[in-house]
């Protein structure tokens, strides 16, 4: 796997406020799954590599329990997060770039150790200020915290420009997101900040995306379709949607999301991301 460069480059030349003045600023994107499977670490990977070509972007595996982000994208490396949590008082540009691995897409990722005897405690101060270091020195940092509520993932929701919330349209599962969003109305989480992911949405299968949207009273960011065989592709592979199915519904409604997140309102494409809209 490629390694950055001694002399890449990590700090912005432009300041922040100087950059894509139209466009609406998003620093810290968190993704959480409302119940574990429901895709959260699939989906932060996209969004994140979708966006890799054009800005400078890192994905960090915050799910310090099972994160897998290296196994969504084929990463095998010495190199962790680890690297950084272990030096949390002495953070610094040296140390973030022998910590991140590059993806071929040019993504940047802090991944999880794969040994389950390395994982690391952190607390919520450190969780912010791990965050907000990462953000002074890239466009976009996409955070993967998994679906469990503790000190790191609400820490991390806390610091949040945007907030992805991934759920399943199933019963349970959106129970499950409806608990969550309690947590982080009662958290003064803005609600502007905050949208759903509906995903693996099969039509007939579990409750309408129109009636989720009225009961959970959350803005909808995307519908995602179930595709089994496209996803299934990525967890043997270790390659992208667009590289593994460029035709799927699914891989184009992934690349339409980040549109709809900075207020670019991708028409052709939310035909795609809804497509039992007609019919309503
Ligand atoms: N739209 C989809 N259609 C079919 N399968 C999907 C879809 N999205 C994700 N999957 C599959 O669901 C499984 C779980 O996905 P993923 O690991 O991204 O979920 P997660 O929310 O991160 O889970 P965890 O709780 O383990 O962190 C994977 O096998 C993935 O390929
Ligand atoms: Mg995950």
């Amino acid at each position: 796997m490629s390694q950055l460069p001694a002399d890449a480059q990590l700090a912005p030349t432009t300041p922040v406020a100087a950059r894509e003045p139209t466009a609406r600023q998003i620093g810290v994107a968190v993704v959480l799954s409302a119940k574990g499977g429901a895709g959260g670490t699939l989906i932060a990977a996209h969004l994140a590599a979708s966006l890799a070509a054009e800005k400078r972007v890192l994905l960090v595996d915050l799910d310090l329990c099972k994160g897998d982000v290296a196994g969504v994208l084929d990463l095998h490396s010495d190199r962790s997060i680890n690297l950084l949590l272990d030096r949390l008082d002495n953070l610094d540009p040296n140390l973030l770039r022998g910590s991140v691995e590059v993806h071929p897409s040019g993504l940047h990722v802090l991944i999880q150790p794969y040994d389950l005897t390395d994982l690391h405690q952190i607390s919520a101060d450190e969780t912010t200020k791990l965050l907000s270091f990462l953000r002074e020195h890239y466009d976009l940092v996409v955070v993967d915290v998994g679906s469990r509520m503790d000190v790191v993932s609400m820490s991390a929701v806390l610091t949040a420009d945007e907030i992805l919330l991934i759920t399943t349209t199933d019963v349970p599962s959106l129970r499950d997101a409806q608990r969550v969003l309690g947590l982080l109305r009662h958290l003064d989480v803005r609600p502007t900040n905050l949208r759903l992911v509906l995903n693996k949405v099969q039509e007939g299968v579990g409750v309408a995306p129109a009636d989720v949207a009225a009961q959970l009273h959350v803005p909808i960011a995307a519908v995602l379709p179930a595709d089994l065989e496209a996803c299934g592709r990525v967890d043997t592979r270790g390659h992208l949607l667009w590289e593994l199915a460029p035709h799927a519904r699914i891989t184009r409604a992934l690349q339409s999301l980040w549109k709809t997140l900075r207020g670019e309102t991708d028409h052709a494409a939310h035909r795609h991301a809804w497509p039992w809209s007609h019919k309503s």
